[in-house]
């Protein structure tokens, strides 16, 4: 057990491309009503666009932030279909997802691209999430830690000051949404590499969360590992009880 954990626990509810007005309503009552039991923690949800100021208007208030799923790289001007930081800024969201394997995967994102998403976001004040995490076949071939040092090294090359502002989720593709989550031992592992490399660019205290297939029967264990700081929660965050209850642990 890890008695010693000096940086404030954070978990973060990513709806994806789920949601509906009203049933939004019923799970942001219940966040709002029951936030109290996960007090000792940082939590937001990120939600889709359209409902960000449904979010807005049903958090606003509370203790829980929201933020989006994704951001332009660009400020403003002829980008159809992009969303500027600005203009999450402007809907109240602190928090930001770049990066996450969905994005890389099904919409070709470069390590490169996610870094200028990340440089966007803390322009606009807001905080970005960056999400790193390997496939099963680099899992089953030991290139894990070489695919995350990878995907870090444009945002690491940011500078420790930027760095320092960013919070990172380490994010097994072969474990989001499959039911198979990375045991505990095996996040802390990959945790620690990342931790030394942020402690090498002098800002060890960025919150690292673990994400894949969490849910309130496994938050427990994952938390007590020295290096994971909170959990980027995807379907469990859909039930108000059971993200309430990840939190709670
Ligand atoms: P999951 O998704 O919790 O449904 O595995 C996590 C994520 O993709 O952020």
């Amino acid at each position: 057990m890890n008695t010693e954990h000096t940086r404030r626990r954070l978990v973060i509810g990513n709806w994806k491309m789920h949601g509906q007005r009203a049933a939004n309503a019923s799970l942001l009552d219940g966040l709002r009503a029951n936030a109290s039991a996960a007090s000792a923690c940082d939590l937001a949800v990120c939600v889709p666009f359209p409902y960000l100021d449904q979010a807005r208007a049903g958090l606003q208030g509370g203790s829980i932030a929201w933020g989006a799923q994704d951001v332009s790289k660009h400020e403003q001007g002829a980008f159809t279909g992009e969303v500027s930081a600005a203009m999450l800024a402007d809907f109240g969201c602190q928090w930001v997802l770049v990066g996450h394997s969905e994005r890389r995967t099904l919409h070709g994102e470069t390590d490169l691209l996610v870094a200028e998403k990340a440089t966007a976001a803390l322009a606009a004040g807001l905080t970005p999430v960056v999400c790193v995490g390997e496939t099963l076949a680099e899992q089953e071939a030991g290139k894990t830690q070489e695919v995350i040092a990878r995907q870090l090294a444009p945002v690491l090359a940011l500078g420790a000051e930027q760095v320092g502002r960013v919070v990172l989720a380490y994010e097994p593709v072969w474990a989001i949404g499959t039911g198979r989550t990375a045991t505990p031992e095996q996040a802390q592992a990959v945790h620690a590499g990342i931790r030394s490399q942020l402690a090498a660019l002098g800002v060890p205290e960025v919150r690292i969360l673990y994400g894949g297939s969490v849910k309130a029967s496994n938050a427990a264990s994952l938390f007590a590992m020295s290096d994971i700081d909170g959990a980027l929660v995807g379907g469990a965050s859909l039930v108000a009880e059971e993200f309430l209850r990840i939190a709670a642990a």
